[in-house]
């Protein structure tokens, strides 16, 4: 029975094109739990208005996120997708939550520190209350489980924290979340600078490979990725360029790392790049084409993401008024 089963939630912001980072790394991880778990997966639209968005290109990638989700195998009928300001209860549930919130907390996230260093003091609100939004995203639906990359372990901390601020200064309210980590292996690493993550923000599209990217520029994209000079491929710290590669490839294919260093043992570095670049285009071709047919059929779309709100306005509402209940407010006469 659905009871039974844990509750995950997770989302991704419409705020760039998606990167295989977010495919290997996320989308299709989630395929894999939708069986065993109740899962929500949301396009967390309120979050990416922390930074400017175009009003046409945001409404274009909210959907285009939403049908990436579906492309890669992420069944509407076995989970709950919908489109996060589809479902009023995160902003206000995001409000309340933001008085048992510290800014001491909010100014010390990682991600605010960065970020705020690049806008200076034009810095917005929003971005420093980014945590406390996600925070109210998880902790509406009794999540047991949060699948997230590694920068965002710390705004899930803080989410812990909060509930359990708020479930002492009344009585338990909301469950305590904890991390759910892929394994090994997922995370993508910027083909320009394999020290950083793969991300879609980054200024130099050569870093990363859209889902989106048609044939010819991943090829080209990995042809310039940065390697080294040692000339052998090896799975080692010493070499993260050709680690990020193998990883790629060992992700795309189902290969083991050891499988490949043995395959590709004396052999050069454009033939890995090569490779890769094959593995990853006969991986994501059929994703692109079905994600052109889902933004065709909006009707389908949107038959999809009106489900998902009901049944998430269903489940929020009720935590929202659990919420309020606790906090004090008088109840709203029906
Ligand atoms: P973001 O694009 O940063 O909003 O991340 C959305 C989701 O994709 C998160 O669960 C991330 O952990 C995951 N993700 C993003 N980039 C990568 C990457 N380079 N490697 C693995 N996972 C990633
Ligand atoms: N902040 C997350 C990211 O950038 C996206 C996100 C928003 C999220 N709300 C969430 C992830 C709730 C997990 C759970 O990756």
């Amino acid at each position: 029975m659905e009871e039974n089963k844990k509750v995950i939630f997770s989302g991704i912001q419409p705020s760039g094109n998606l990167t295989i980072g977010n495919y290997f790394g996320a989308i299709k991880s989630w395929v894999k739990l939708q069986d065993e778990y109740d899962c929500y997966y949301c396009v967390v639209d309120l979050h990416a208005i922390t930074v400017r968005q175009e009003p046409k290109e945001l409404r274009r990638r909210t959907l285009e996120v939403l049908a990436t989700y579906i492309a890669c195998g992420v069944d509407p009928d076995k989970n709950t997708l919908f489109i996060q300001s589809h479902v009023p209860a995160h902003s206000e549930a995001a409000w309340l939550l933001n008085c048992y919130t510290h800014i001491g907390e909010l100014s010390r996230m990682t991600q605010f520190k960065d970020k705020s260093q690049r806008y200076g003091e034009s810095v917005t609100a929003g971005l420093l209350d980014y945590p406390v939004l996600m925070a109210a995203d998880i902790l509406l639906y009794n999540t047991d489980l949060v699948p997230v990359g590694s920068d965002q372990k710390q705004h899930l901390e803080l989410s812990r924290d909060i509930a359990i601020r708020f479930n002492n200064t009344y009585s338990p309210t909301f469950k305590v979340p904890d991390g759910y980590m892929p394994e090994a292996g997922a995370r993508i690493m910027d083909l320009q600078n394999p020290a950083k993550k793969m991300s879609k923000s980054s200024d130099n599209p050569n870093s990363y490979v859209l889902i989106m990217d048609p044939p010819d520029i991943v090829r080209k994209k990995l042809s310039r990725a940065v390697t080294d000079s040692i000339g052998i491929i090896k799975y080692n710290d010493e070499q993260p360029g050709i680690k990020n590669l193998i990883n790629i490839l060992s992700t795309a294919t189902g290969k083991t790392i050891k499988e490949i260093e043995k395959e590709y043992d004396g052999m050069g570095y454009a033939k890995l790049k090569n490779d890769v670049a094959e593995a990853i285009i006969s991986e994501i071709e059929p994703v692109q084409k079905r994600i052109k047919e889902l933004l065709e059929d909006k009707d389908y779309l949107e038959s999809i993401y009106k489900k998902g709100a009901d049944k998430a306005n269903y489940v929020a509402d009720k935590m929202l008024s659990k919420m309020q209940r606790k906090i004090g407010f008088v109840p709203r006469a029906r």
